[in-house]
């Protein structure tokens, strides 16, 4: 018979407090509870993730969050069989809320503790939603990652390429802070390039000149300033049309840059022989319709699968940290309480680290 395995996950090392109940049972990941306590509101008026205010509101609300997901599961903490939890990368206020939370319950509990990489938990989704056997291609692309990784293993992965500077999403919300839009900034710029010319401004297509899959995202948004303050120096403001242009002309050179370095990691992966040719994604910005077209025509040219987990499993959330928290425990992968919180805990060693920490924390 095939092994039962119910684990409790933690998720806080950005501005999402999480928890979840994830049972392994014949071979197939289900998820009894998801519970997600955004911080949005909190932040709002700082433009960007404040981390003392997100570590004391993870403080503050992961404690219902638990209870929460284990009522929604119909469970106690006696029906477990571990707690994982998101032990980096991330603000590392947010992380030691989870992992001192994590710590106090195993402790309480005797229930084994497994500390889990957040990148480690979006990489893995794809496995608990869509049972894909490994290796796969993976692209992470939110407003706090973007890395184009070949997943081996649940603890074992091979980084391709990532952004040197940006992630697409804090590109996204910048263009739109710098064009008056709401935040978050991805779904407000889609809805304005949908009536928009993308051929009106000649945005720069950064690092495509180079071989490789880094990216760079922070002069596409020096390249918008500018545009922008050339039509207001012009005509004294922006109309509607002109945002829409502005949007619909960021949107196609972010598009295009993550198609062809897409290209490039596919390419690359199909190297390896892999048995099981898919490109999957991850995060915020795989939402985005323009960009997931992108990426699917690029899958086809190839002839290469493409797997995008429904949005609520994409974006920052628990059930992936239980997941992975599964996929360690079946490997023996456990942790003593003693576990470290880290800042930084790239996803593969062997690669030089990538620079810069965005406003959501380090990339890696
Ligand atoms: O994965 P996520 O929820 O959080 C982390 O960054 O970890 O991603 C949020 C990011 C934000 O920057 C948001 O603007 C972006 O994803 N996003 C989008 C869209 N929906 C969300 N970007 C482009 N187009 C969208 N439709
Ligand atoms: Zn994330």
């Amino acid at each position: 018979m095939s092994e039962t395995i119910t684990l409790l996950g933690l998720e806080s090392s950005c501005d999402d407090t999480a928890a979840a109940v994830v049972r392994l049972s014949e071979e197939r990941g289900e998820i009894l509870s998801s519970v997600v306590a955004g911080q949005t509101e909190l932040h709002a008026e700082f433009g960007g993730v404040v981390p003392e205010i997100a570590a004391r509101a993870h403080v503050e609300k992961i404690d219902l969050c638990v209870e929460t997901a284990l009522e929604q599961a119909g469970l106690g903490l006696k029906n477990l069989d571990g707690i994982a939890v998101t032990a980096g990368p991330g603000l590392i206020g947010g992380v030691l809320a989870g992992v001192m939370c994590a710590k106090g319950l195993s402790a309480a509990t005797g229930l084994p503790l497994l500390g889990v990489n957040h990148l480690a938990g979006h990489a893995l989704t794809p496995r608990l939603t869509d049972g894909l056997g490994f290796p796969y291609l993976m692209l992470l692309v939110s407003g706090g990652h973007c890395q184009f990784l070949i997943a081996h293993a649940p603890d074992r992965f091979t980084r391709l390429g990532g952004t040197i500077d940006d992630a697409p999403g804090e590109a996204f919300d910048k263009t739109a802070k710098l064009l008056g839009l709401p935040q978050p900034g991805g779904p407000a710029v889609e809805a304005a390039a949908g009536n928009g010319d993308s051929k009106r401004f000649a945005f720069p297509r950064p690092l495509l000149d180079r071989p490789g899959c880094d990216m760079s995202f922070s002069g596409l948004k020096t390249a918008l300033l500018r545009a922008r303050d050339h039509v207001v120096a012009e005509k004294g403001g922006l109309t509607v049309q002109d945002r829409a242009d502005l949007c619909a002309g960021f949107q196609a050179a972010v598009a295009d840059v993550l198609a062809e370095k897409a290209r490039r990691a596919i390419a690359d992966y199909l190297g390896h022989a892999p048995t099981v040719p898919v490109l999957a994604v991850a995060g915020g910005v795989a939402a985005n319709a323009t960009i997931r077209g992108a990426l699917e025509r690029v899958c086809d040219r190839a002839g290469l699968g493409f797997v995008a987990p429904p949005l609520a499993l994409c974006t920052d959330n628990a059930a992936m940290i239980a997941w992975a928290g599964i996929e360690r425990f079946r490997l023996g992968l456990f942790d003593g309480l003693d576990l470290v919180a880290r800042p930084r805990w790239p996803l593969d060693v062997s690669q030089p680290a990538l620079v810069g920490s965005g406003k959501k924390g380090a990339k890696a």
